[in-house]
């Protein structure tokens, strides 16, 4: 069917009266997803698949998460390495091997644990990932959080806390804080990234000291207070 110039700016004019290019616009960025139909992990892992970023293209493996779907602590990284790439499985690389020594100083280990990371594919190289890429990830991240519904959230590194609390503040201003964001029900807290506390291990005393207060605030928390 070929439309007349006249009817196309009408149908342009519609559109743009019922917002039709903002919802579009929305989507686009991912935002449509936290409005969206999505209720299942299965179903946001299937939406997750099909985002248009390139760093997939160099990945072997997309990485969602692992651990108890109904936990209360949920652990939130940056993004997969090369063994987490290779394995299709967060934090089971050198970074992860450290994460389950801390968990387990706590009393916490990763069957009761739910893990997963900002960005679900290895950037190139290992390269952090751009602004553009963590805030295309964010609308998903929260889905990925609401769905799990966990009573605390733990933002492991930089990266995973300045994108989900929208904050520039460093790791020494956030460490030790339960912060909260208007899009999620979860007490949110931060630490060191393992990857850091391999390179510099005089700082794992202060990583156990902040997931001592984060299993005694879950203890708290189960009790009610
Ligand atoms: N670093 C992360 O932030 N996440 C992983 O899954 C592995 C390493």
């Amino acid at each position: 069917m070929k439309l007349s110039k006249k009817k196309l700016r009408q149908v342009a004019e519609w559109f743009s009266e019922a917002g039709v290019s903002d919802i579009l616009a929305d989507a686009v960025q991912g935002h449509g997803v936290t409005k969206s139909g999505i209720s299942t992990l299965a179903e946001l892992k299937e939406a997750m698949s099909r985002v248009n970023i390139s760093i997939k293209e160099c990945a072997l493996n997309m990485v969602f998460g692992v651990g108890d779907e109904h936990a209360n602590i949920l652990l939130l990284g940056e993004a997969p390495g090369a063994e987490e790439d290779k394995q299709g499985v967060p934090f089971v690389g050198q970074s992860g091997q450290l994460l389950d020594k801390i968990l387990k100083a706590v009393g916490l280990d990763r069957a009761n644990v739910y893990i997963t990371n900002i960005l679900p594919w290895r950037p190139p190289g290992n390269r952090t990932p751009t602004t553009e890429e963590v805030t295309l990830f964010r609308p998903y991240v929260l889905k990925h959080i609401s769905l799990i519904n966990p009573k605390i959230v733990v933002c492991v590194g930089g990266t995973a806390a300045k994108t989900l609390l929208q904050t520039n503040e460093s790791m020494s201003q956030l460490r030790g804080r339960s912060m909260r964001i208007p899009e999620l029900s979860a007490e949110i807290f931060s630490t060191f990234h393992p990857a850091y506390l391999l390179r510099s291990p005089s700082q794992k005393r202060e990583s156990w000291i902040d997931f001592l207060n984060i299993s005694q605030r879950m203890e708290s928390l189960q009790d009610g207070r």
